[in-house]
C-alpha cells in the first residue's frame, strides 16, 4: 500500500514531521542539520539524516522484535520513516551506564563511572527552559502520564537499554547513555517514539574508547561524518543490510 505525503506539522532541530494520506500515521523526515547546546551550536553533518533514518530504522525494527512496543511501520525512502501518530509525553528518559555528559559537573561525578544497575533520569521536554532535569513527581504533579503509564515507560527504557547493549557490544561499541521519547497512540497505548540514532546517544568504541557520536560534534573533536557513516556500516554488517 503506497503512502502519500502531506502538509508539514512542524519543523523540529533534525526532523521533520508530515501528514500521510494513511490514517493514525505521520512521516518522520530526517534532516542532516546538527544542534547543540540547546541550539547555542547549529551545524549540518552530511548524510546524517539518511545514516540516522537507516540506523533508527534498524534499531526500532529490531526492539519491537524483542517486545518493546514502538511507533514504527515502515522506512519509505532514504530520508523517510512512516510512524505511527502519537501525542507525546513531553518528559525526555534518560539511561545511563556510564557517567559523562551533563551529569559530570551536575553530581561532580568522574567521566565513564560505571552506573550499575543503571541510571534513569527525567527531562521536562522544553526548549525553552533548556529541557530541566525533572524527578517523577514532577510527572505525576502535573499529569504528564499518569502513575501506571510511568511505571510502563521505565520498564520499556530499561528493556531498551538490556536489547540494544547488546546490540552495540556486538558491533563493538558500548552503549553509555542515550534519551527516549514516549507518547501515546490513538488507543491510549504508550509507544516508544522519536528516534535512536547518534544525535541521541552515546556510543564509545570499545577498543580506543573514541567517542561516536554526537559528541565528536559537541566538542569539535573532528571526524563528524566518519564516525555516525561507522556506526552505520558495522549495523548494517550487523543486521544483514536490511533496513
Ligand atoms: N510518532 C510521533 N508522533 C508525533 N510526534 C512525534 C513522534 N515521534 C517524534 N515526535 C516528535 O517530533 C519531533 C521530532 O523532530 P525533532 O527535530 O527531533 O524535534 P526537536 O527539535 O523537538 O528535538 C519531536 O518534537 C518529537 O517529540
Ligand atoms: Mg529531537
Amino acid at each position: 500500500m503506497t503512502v502519500n505525503r502531506g502538509s508539514q506539522i512542524r519543523e523540529g532541530k533534525a526532523k521533520i514531521l508530515y501528514q500521510t494520506d494513511r490514517p493514525g500515521t505521520i512521516i518522520q523526515y530526517f534532516k542532516d542539520d546538527a544542534t547543540a547546546f540547546n541550539a547555542l551550536k547549529k551545524g549540518q553533518i552530511k548524510d546524517k539524516g539518511i545514516l540516522n533514518n537507516a540506523i533508527s530504522c534498524w534499531m526500532f525494527k529490531h526492539l519491537e522484535k524483542s517486545g518493546v512496543k514502538t511507533h514504527f511501520l515502515e522506512r519509505l525512502s532514504d530520508r523517510e520513516m512512516l510512524v505511527k501518530k502519537l501525542e507525546i509525553i513531553p518528559v525526555e528518559v534518560v539511561i545511563r551506564n556510564r557517567a559523562t555528559g551533563s551529569i559530570l559537573k551536575r553530581l561532580g561525578l568522574a567521566k565513564g563511572r560505571p552506573f550499575q544497575p543503571p541510571l534513569i533520569e527525567y527531562f521536562y521536554k522544553s526548549d525553552e527552559l533548556s529541557d530541566p532535569l525533572i524527578g517523577e513527581t514532577h510527572i505525576a504533579y502535573f499529569k504528564w502520564a499518569t502513575d501506571e503509564q510511568l511505571a510502563f515507560v521505565r520498564a520499556q527504557a530499561f528493556k531498551v537499554n538490556d536489547c540494544l547493549c547488546r546490540v552495540c557490544d556486538e558491533v563493538g561499541l558500548e552503549l553509555i547513555d542515550f534519551k527516549l521519547e514516549f507518547g501515546l497512540d490513538e488507543k491510549d497505548e504508550v509507544l516508544l517514539g522519536d528516534e535512536f540514532t547518534p544525535d541521541g546517544c552515546r556510543l564509545w568504541d570499545k577498543k580506543t574508547g573514541e567517542p561516536m557520536d554526537k559528541d565528536r560534534f559537541r566538542q569539535d573533536l573532528g571526524g563528524v561524518e566518519e564516525a555516525y557513516r561507522e556506526v552505520y556500516r558495522r549495523l548494517e554488517s550487523f543486521f544483514g543490510q536490511k533496513t
